[in-house]
């Protein structure tokens, strides 16, 4: 393998490039992850799969702001079994791909695992932070303990490593960071999209069929920084960044506050020429800047 500025290592998994697909956008089959990869992602995570098979909530589910978009798909997904036939069809392609997981609790967390880990891919993401899926998301994943038991159910059955995805809906975003890294996760995603809302002034319906749902893309960038920022001062894990990234500059940003690696979800609206846009752009930062590799950036705003 030629070694080149982008390549990067978070946790042991090896990524051609740092910027990453997010989770749900368009990963719930292989061959659309596939075709992330294909177009220049440096690796892609999947859509977050769950014990049974999921339909999601009816339309509309998702919905354009002026602060970025808002979506209550419902976590619709094939099930662990259905999707663990996928990936083993690409078994031997070595595909960067990062497998997104939910559940109730420990119980369902360890099943799904069970299921798929025999598998080929990278890692698991642990999806505790879904803002509208009432049971699954933020209600569990607010709760260091709950959080804690979840990380060992999934720790005990896997040698790959484990990543948690984490709600910035909280004022415990922290502890609940410190409660999955305590419990053997290798790192933190940060953040998944904010608890939103948006009504139709004509009608006064709310504009979600679900009425609530997660706000994602350029309003909630800041929120990304401020969380990977405080991440990264206090745990000593690798954070992959999340959260409004369109552009190689907000790519740095998230970088500079402490990402690893960043992922890339309602950009991919724009098309699937995002990731290569993006990583030419880091790629001309760092030779301007002298970067010989992505990780001499990472966290370089805290020494200010
Ligand atoms: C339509 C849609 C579906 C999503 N589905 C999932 C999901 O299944 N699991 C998950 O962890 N995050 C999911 N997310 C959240 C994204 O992975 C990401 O955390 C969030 O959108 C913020 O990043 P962005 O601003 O780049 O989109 C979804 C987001 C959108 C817009």
């Amino acid at each position: 393998m030629v070694d080149t500025p982008l390549r990067v290592s978070v946790a042991g998994m090896k990524f051609e490039n740092p910027i990453l697909l997010a989770s749900g956008i368009a990963g719930v089959t292989v061959k659309t992850l596939t075709r992330a990869i294909e177009s220049g992602a440096g690796g892609v995570v999947s859509k977050s799969i769950g014990l049974e098979p999921r339909e999601g909530y009816r339309n509309p589910t998702l919905v354009a702001t002026d602060s970025g978009l808002l979506n209550a798909v419902g976590l619709s997904n094939p099930g662990a079994h259905a999707f663990s036939e996928e990936l083993a069809a690409v078994k031997g392609r070595r595909l960067p791909i990062v497998v997104s997981i939910f559940g109730g609790g420990p119980v369902e967390f360890g099943r799904v695992v069970e299921i798929l880990d025999r598998n080929e891919f990278l890692a698991y993401e642990l999806n505790l932070s879904c803002p509208h899926v009432e049971g699954v998301g933020t209600e569990i994943g607010h709760d260091p303990e709950v959080v804690a038991a979840v990380v060992k159910a999934v720790r005990s059955r896997t040698q790959k490593p484990v990543f948690v995805k984490l709600s910035a809906n909280t004022h415990r975003t922290l502890e609940v960071a410190r409660a999955a890294v305590g419990s053997g996760a290798n790192g933190i995603t940060a953040i998944n999209s904010m608890g939103a809302m948006a009504i139709e002034v004509e009608t006064g319906r709310p504009s979600l069929a679900h009425k609530y749902g997660g706000l994602s893309g350029p309003g909630i960038r800041p929120i990304a920084v401020a969380r990977i920022y405080e991440l990264y001062e206090n745990l000593k894990v690798p954070i992959i960044g999340c959260g409004g990234v369109s552009t190689w500059e907000h790519a740095v940003e998230l970088i500079l506050a402490g990402a690893s690696a960043v992922e890339v979800g309602t950009a991919l609206y724009e098309g699937y020429g995002v990731f290569n846009k993006i990583n030419r752009g880091v790629e001309q930062y760092m030779k301007r800047k002298k970067y010989r590799r992505v990780q001499e950036m990472v966290g370089l705003g805290h020494k200010f």
